[in-house]
């Protein structure tokens, strides 16, 4: 009999389960549609009803009512919620001629347009397990080598948390690399066994990984601060309005003149000419066309073909400049040698040399301008970088003769007297190192402090601390 109630009991609240079940599933599906913006042909990949009760279980919840209030009120519950029904589909190097045109186009592209040295922010919008932003990661070490990490930041960001966990993990079956090749897989990830690889943990620390919807991502990245953005097979899942206003959100958080890439199928449905839709290497892409003003030739009143090579020459030898201040010199050397591929411009070689004997090559700067005298016989920075090489190697007859040049071609180079001054001090020659010392408080006097004929020489002093440098070496030698 006992039994009996039981059963009858136990069919009773199944019953008013199914009840809530069939009454509410309607409600979750809309509270999960609306949150996360899933068009209503979205296949689902798994049904509702088992989503809410994988989500009882898990909570020890024993009716959907108390289910649905706890995920009205708790966003992170509502994205776990949501994640069940989310699609993960990704691998590595997922379209490889797409990732060569970004490290190789639009990177050196973003660097020497950027008004000021800065780093590259990449985010991939929709990571999923992070093949992606590691793909790009991986693709941005094979062009320009471990240094690089210093020039990017990665940030990757996914509603679902479990892709998140296991992004930070890095731990991938074979079906995910299947698209690398062997050198790649063997120099950048470790074999766990058979049939899962680990990426190596210099990679895994580049890319910054967060748990958020994309609806919510303008307000963690406050300002435009992304210079490419991948935001790639997600939208296929949105309603209409979830398209625009996500591709409004990721557009305000790009920077002018940054990309923002989709999959071809999502690109054209998302030409809401917000963003300019260009074309680069056959691959089209959205770009955040900067404002005519800041444009390069803007102020220019009408610039002919050459004017505007030498001036792009000028910019693009500026930014090798400002990457070598910030001590970033493995990367300015990479810069300038494609700059020296398509320019044979003396200025490069210049620079070059400057930034080499920053880095105590001798030889090297001293071969660069050996091979800058026979294109200019009179070329003044190389005179002086030799002079520079030879007092570093303690040749002082030599570097007196290099200085010496200088000052024959340009009377008024104060750094020319002033290292000949150092050198009189040191043959004990008290009468010429006294008058190289007034020169050089003389010049920088009448302004001549940029005067040096260098395109990159950074003084560990400044004006003021030169003058003094040299006044209290007069009193010592007057
Ligand atoms: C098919 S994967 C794409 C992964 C990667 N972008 C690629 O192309 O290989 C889609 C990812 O978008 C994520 N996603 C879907 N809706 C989202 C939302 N509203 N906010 C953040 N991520 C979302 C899913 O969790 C899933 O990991």
């Amino acid at each position: 009999m006992s039994d009996r109630k039981n059963t009858k009991q136990y069919i009773r609240s199944l019953i008013i389960i199914y009840n809530n079940m069939t009454l509410s599933s309607n409600n979750f599906k809309a509270l999960v549609q609306q949150t996360a913006g899933f068009d209503t042909n979205y296949h689902w990949p798994m049904s509702i009803e088992k989503g809410i009760q994988a989500m009882m279980q898990q909570l020890k919840l024993s009716d959907p009512q108390t289910l649905y209030q706890k995920l009205v009120q708790s966003p992170d519950l509502l994205y776990d919620f949501i994640q069940q029904f989310t699609i993960n589909e990704t691998y590595f190097n997922r379209e490889p001629m797409l990732l060569e045109t970004v490290a190789s186009n639009l990177v050196p592209e973003l660097l020497i347009e950027s008004q000021h040295e800065k780093h590259i922010n990449v985010l991939s919008a929709g990571c999923s397990t992070g093949e992606e932003p590691y793909s790009i990661a991986i693709a941005m070490i094979e062009r320009y080598g471990d240094g690089c990490w210093k020039m990017f930041d990665f940030y990757a960001i996914d509603i679902d948390i479990e892709a998140i966990m296991t992004a930070t993990q890095g731990i991938y079956n074979s079906r995910s690399v299947h698209m690398l090749d062997q050198r790649i897989l063997q120099t950048h990830f470790y074999p766990i066994n058979n049939s899962h690889y680990q990426l190596k943990k210099d990679i895994r620390n580049q890319v910054n990984f967060y748990r958020m919807p994309l609806q919510k991502v303008k307000h963690f990245f406050t300002v435009p601060q992304m210079d490419i953005i991948f935001y790639r097979n997600v939208s296929i899942y949105f309603d209409p309005q979830t398209r625009q206003s996500i591709f409004n959100h990721l557009s305000d958080i790009l920077r002018p003149g940054g990309y923002l890439i989709m999959s071809p199928t999502e690109t054209f449905a998302h030409d809401f000419k917000r963003l300019a839709l260009i074309e680069k290497q056959g691959f089209f892409v959205f770009q955040n066309k900067k404002q005519p003003t800041e444009s390069l030739f803007a102020h220019q009143p009408i610039v002919n073909e050459s004017q505007k090579k030498s001036l792009l020459q000028c910019k693009s030898l500026n930014h090798v400049v400002e990457l070598a201040s910030r001590k970033r010199y493995e990367f300015a050397l990479n810069q300038l040698d494609e700059y020296m591929n398509d320019n044979d411009d003396l200025q490069a070689h210049v620079l070059k040399a400057c930034i080499l004997i920053n880095q105590y090559q001798l030889s090297q700067v001293r071969a660069i301008c050996q091979e800058i005298h026979q294109k200019d016989r009179l070329n003044e920075a190389a005179f002086l970088l030799l002079g520079q090489v030879d007092r570093l190697e303690n040749q002082l007859k030599k570097a007196q003769f290099n200085f010496s040049q200088v000052l024959n071609i340009n009377p008024q180079n104060w750094l020319a007297h002033y290292f000949l001054a150092k050198i009189y001090e040191d043959f004990s020659d008290r009468h010429h190192a006294i008058d190289a010392y007034k020169a050089v408080i003389k010049l920088i006097n009448i302004g001549k402090f940029t005067a040096h004929g260098l395109l990159f020489f950074p003084l560990s002093f400044t004006m003021s601390d030169i003058m003094f440098l040299c006044q209290k070496r007069l009193e010592m030698l007057e």
